[in-house]
């Protein structure tokens, strides 16, 4: 039997988010607060707290990288999670190698299978907690071994990874 619980658990009980590590300038975040937006044109969408250095740098440079790690990256996302760049280079301190985009003047992550080149095209805030920022991807960098099953989600304060396949039964 279901109860009537506040909105707030309601919304925690979402099953997954996944982990990426957004670029900017010369600086990493690490965010759950990641999705989808459009197919056509590609589009993704990040949200991020006012008082992050990231949010001042998207407001600013209006673009953004997007890094997929690997679940045995789980150190540095927890580095780039924890620290400011206010404070700290994290590229340094997470042992992370910057590449300059092709399209966008901000760094990528070498060590990510997937980093995506995203401008600016909309953003999405009523004033609340996030400020979403939707990016249109203009290059997609992607290794060639990669695999979305080692991805890393996160929820409850866990990291988590991608779960099994489960096969649609035939009539
Ligand atoms: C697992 C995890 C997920 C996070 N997701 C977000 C997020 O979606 N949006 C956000 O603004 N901050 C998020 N944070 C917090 C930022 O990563 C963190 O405050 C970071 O130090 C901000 O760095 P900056 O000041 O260099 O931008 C998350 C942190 C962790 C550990």
């Amino acid at each position: 039997m279901k109860k009537e619980e506040n909105p707030t658990h309601g919304m925690m009980s979402i099953p997954g988010f996944p982990i990426v590590l957004v670029t900017v300038d010369r600086n990493i975040m690490t965010a759950a607060a990641f999705s989808f937006y459009s197919f056509k044109p590609p589009c993704v969408m990040v949200g991020i707290v006012p008082k992050r250095l990231t949010f001042e740098l998207i407001s600013s440079k209006r673009e953004y990288g997007i890094n997929i790690p690997r679940a045995d990256q789980l150190e540095a996302v927890r580095v780039c999670g924890s620290i400011s760049g206010r404070e700290a280079n994290k590229f340094t301190k997470a042992g992370l190698t910057p590449t300059k985009g092709k399209v966008i003047d901000s760094f990528l992550i070498e060590e990510c299978p997937v980093s995506l080149e995203c401008k600016v095209v909309h953003e999405v805030d009523f004033g609340g907690s996030h400020r979403w920022f939707i990016g249109e991807i203009k290059a997609a960098h992607i290794d060639q071994n990669y695999k979305r099953d080692s991805a890393l989600m996160y929820w409850s304060r866990e990291y988590r990874k991608v779960g099994e396949v489960i096969p649609l039964k035939t009539e």
